[in-house]
């Protein structure tokens, strides 16, 4: 098959990228190796930045988010048994957050990829990245057993961290930059309804947690672990316990219990590479570079390379401009390496450390206590977290 864009990936990245390639009147082919139904269903990223909200709405996707999505204009840090509340919109002239399941944004696009009859190949084989420094590069894959070739002008290599697409880059170009966390998140799912109106992030000796949640009726929450942490060793009991001491605070506030219907261990990686271009490949979104969660920015990242991308490939159809797709990585990693720098803090600044010395965890306490007092420090973390501007 002959198409303009072949697209690595039906995660939020691919996805979104497609459409938005559709509203510049550029042809896409989306190819991705899980099936519909697990793509639709699995329980991810939370925390919607202003600006990937804006995204959403402009790109006419926004009907279901503005409907069931939770804004939040605050975040509070819980330490020392004590909540702090950061008034992010105050702080930030007005910017906000939006808690929106990445698996409802995922549905959101596949709903609209099949209303314009979008190419989406699920379940596919095999796939291989071929002639990239050329200008007519070929992927290939199988699907239902049959061998399939995209003869593109571009590639877009949204297949996240484990993906191929990266792979495809000699070793000689690429660079990598790499910290792996000693510790993991175990997050939960429960029919539960959220006990307080916005998140919780909180720092306790025994280690962090984490209080969010997905709708009026269901609680999303994590706690610091171990990266080998042995699932079957945490009964919904014991889950429940370690959340209610990590919580544990003087005004009397805890998450409320109700049934475990998810549970899954996340391990904590910082990782980006450079360039995040190769000949007539793109990388975008986690292909290209992860965060630990702490920060929310992982998803918010896919969108904003995405959005850069179809702008660069717009301007390249429309205008015969290549140097908008020439400077794609360079642009892209200014925004990348705030948002690492960002969760890297973050991380740092809320999980206690058992394998460093006290001091160490003294200046983490040091850190909560001006983020939560001097408005200069509350300001740095509110506007990285509602997420910076988009350039014009
Ligand atoms: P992915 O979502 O990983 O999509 C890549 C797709 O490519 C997948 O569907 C995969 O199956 C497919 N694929 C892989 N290999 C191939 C191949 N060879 N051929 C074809 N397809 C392939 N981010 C936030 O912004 N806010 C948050 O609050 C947040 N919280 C998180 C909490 C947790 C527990 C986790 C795990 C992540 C969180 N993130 C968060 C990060 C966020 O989920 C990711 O950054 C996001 O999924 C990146 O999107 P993507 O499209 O680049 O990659
Ligand atoms: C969620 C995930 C995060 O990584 C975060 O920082 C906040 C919320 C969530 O899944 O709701």
């Amino acid at each position: 098959m002959r198409t303009q864009v072949a697209i690595v990936g039906a995660g939020p990245a691919g996805l979104l990228l497609s459409h938005l390639l559709r509203l510049q009147g550029i042809h896409s082919v989306v190819i991705e190796t899980r099936s519909r139904d697990y793509c639709e269903n699995r329980v991810r990223a939370g925390v919607l930045e202003q600006g990937t909200v804006d995204t959403l709405n402009e790109a006419g996707l926004g009907e279901r988010m503005q409907r069931e999505g939770l804004l939040h204009h605050g975040i509070e840090l819980l330490f020392e048994r004590r909540r702090h509340r950061i008034d992010m919109s105050e702080l930030t002239g007005g910017r906000a957050i939006t808690v929106y399941g990445q698996h409802e944004v995922v549905r959101d696009l596949i709903a609209a990829a099949q209303q314009h009859d979008h190419t989406l190949f699920f379940d596919v084989a095999d796939v291989s990245l071929h002639d990239l420094k050329t200008d007519h590069p070929t992927v290939l894959f199988t699907h239902a057993g049959v061998e399939n070739r995209i003869d593109c002008d571009y590639v877009a290599g949204c297949d996240g961290f484990h993906g191929i697409s990266r792979g495809a880059i000699p070793a000689d170009v690429l660079r990598t930059y790499e910290r792996v966390y000693p510790y993991a998140w175990l997050g939960i799912l429960a029919d539960a309804p959220p006990s307080a109106d916005e998140l919780v992030y909180a720092h306790h000796e025994r280690g962090f947690a984490l209080f969010s949640m997905r709708s009026p009726s269901v609680t999303r929450l994590y706690l610091q672990c171990q990266p080998d942490e042995n699932l079957a060793e945490w009964s919904d009991d014991r889950v429940w316990d370690e959340l209610f001491t990590r919580f544990e605070n003087d005004q009397g506030w805890l998450p409320a219990r109700g049934p475990i219907t998810q549970k899954s261990v996340t391990p904590m990686r910082s990782f980006v590479t450079e360039p995040m271009q190769y000949g007539r490949l793109f990388l975008a979104g986690d292909a290209a570079h992860i965060v630990p969660p702490t920060g929310a920015k992982g998803m918010n990242l896919a969108v904003a390379d995405v959005r850069t991308l179809s702008k660069a490939l717009a301007a390249r159809y429309r205008d015969a401009r290549e140097d908008l797709l020439d400077g794609y990585s360079t642009h892209c990693l200014e925004r990348v390496w705030r948002a690492e720098h960002f969760s890297y803090f973050m991380t740092n600044m809320l999980h206690p450390s058992f394998d460093e010395t006290p001091f160490v965890n003294r200046l983490k306490m040091s850190e909560l206590k001006y983020v939560s007092s001097s408005q200069a420090a509350a300001r740095s973390l509110a506007e990285n977290y509602v997420g910076l501007p988009f350039a014009a």
